[in-house]
């Protein structure tokens, strides 16, 4: 008896997307970012699918996610990019996991902690290029590169990497993405004259590894499309195929009256006697409550909109008086969003009628919703 509700995980999709995306820079290697429990799919496994499809580096945010692979014994090198104050640096120099620097403070913060370790710290400067969120703005970049020379001729570091992060290449020719190149471009020979010879030069997130190959260096760093979900959401031909299929049993199927006002706050009234359905999956597992009255949902052979307001633990589907309502039953399968060859719609569906993009659609996916993991890869 398979769960109740769950997010079907394609391994065999992670595997070939990241194949695909092998394609799209086939000069470079592929880091697969699997930062926020893999973007909602499960960090372990996606990570393991991601390997297999020819990734030969791993990227997450924090060192505890970075940790965690290590402890599932995935060696593969792997950068964490976001180090606050109090992040635990000693134990992952101690593990070999690399480390994102953009700030001075923690080229000294890494210095110390490797001297502790009694061994290098593998590092990747990271330069603020135009994104104004992380990394090292253009003027404290030659202060950290020659601080981080230093370290790596003391022997303490090894400047491993240099690396930036796009503002707005999920619109392609926006006329930042020729300025961040610019600039890039510009911190590498700082670095080149300062004596770093960096192993991998890394600019690229999904939606430049896909539309633009002078981003691609050595390295490229997608995480969304390996998941199947295309940053430019009418990019055609990408070749990707979404991995995570939310679906749920119905709970209960029932006819009600016109005029009946369906769910908290009555947003919902029905124009006829009708048949509603009830889904158990709510804003607790992570289906988000502005879903209301707007998100797609495939039951009963076709799409139907949300009627009504989401809860915590379920919404209503009106599956109206149509000969597939008819025959639908408790038990029946409504899929909230797959890979869309079924008819049923996709988290890009989703993130266009609310607003978003399909990255937070996935990963706000709570725990409580069993992840099931099919596909050969
Ligand atoms: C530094 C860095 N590189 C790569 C990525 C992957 O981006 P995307 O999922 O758009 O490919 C992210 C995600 O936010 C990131 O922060």
């Amino acid at each position: 008896m398979p769960p109740f509700a769950e997010a079907r995980v394609d391994l065999g999709a992670i595997s070939e997307n990241i194949a695909v995306l092998r394609r799209h820079a086939p000069a470079s290697q592929v880091m697969g970012v699997v930062k926020a429990d893999g973007y909602g799919h499960g960090m372990l496994p996606a990570a393991r699918a991601m390997l297999a499809g020819g990734a030969t580096w791993l990227g997450t945010a924090f060192i505890e996610e970075a940790m965690e692979l290590r402890r599932a014994g995935i060696d593969t090198r792997t950068v964490a990019w976001i180090l606050p104050p109090g992040a635990p640096l000693t134990e992952a120099i101690d593990a070999g996991i690399d480390l994102g620097v953009s700030a001075l403070w923690l080229v000294e913060s890494i210095t110390a902690a490797a001297r502790e370790t009694g061994r290098p710290a593998r590092v990747h400067l990271k330069v603020d290029t135009g994104l104004n969120r992380g990394g090292v703005v253009g003027d404290q970049w030659p202060a950290v590169v020659e601080a981080a020379a230093r370290a790596e001729a003391a022997g303490l570091l090894r400047v491993a990497g240099v690396f930036s992060h796009f503002a707005c290449s999920d619109e392609p020719g926006h006329s930042s993405i020729k300025a961040q190149l610019s600039a890039f471009h510009d911190a590498l020979e700082v670095a080149e004259r300062a004596g770093l010879r960096p192993e991998v030069r890394h600019l690229a997130n999904s939606a430049a590894t896909l539309t633009l190959p002078e981003s691609h260096f050595d390295l490229v760093r997608p995480g969304i499309a390996g998941y199947g979900l295309s940053p430019i959401p009418d990019l055609a031909g990408t070749g990707l195929r979404p991995a995570m299929t939310l679906r749920s049993a119905i709970a209960l199927v029932k006819r009600v009256p016109e005029g009946g006002g369906v769910s908290y706050g009555h947003r919902y009234v029905t124009d006829r006697s009708t048949t509603l359905a009830l889904v158990p999956l709510g804003y607790g597992d992570g289906v988000p409550r502005a879903a209301t009255n707007r998100a797609p949902v495939f039951a009963a052979g076709r799409r139907r909109t949300i009627a009504g307001t989401v809860c915590m633990d379920q919404f209503v589907l009106d599956l109206g008086d149509d000969a597939d309502a008819d025959t639908a039953e408790a038990g029946d399968y409504a899929v909230l969003f797959g890979a869309g060859e079924g008819g049923e719609p996709t988290a890009q569906d989703w993130a266009s009628v609310l607003d978003t993009i399909p990255y937070e659609i996935v990963t706000r996916i709570s725990p409580r919703v069993p992840r099931v993991y099919v596909g050969d890869w």
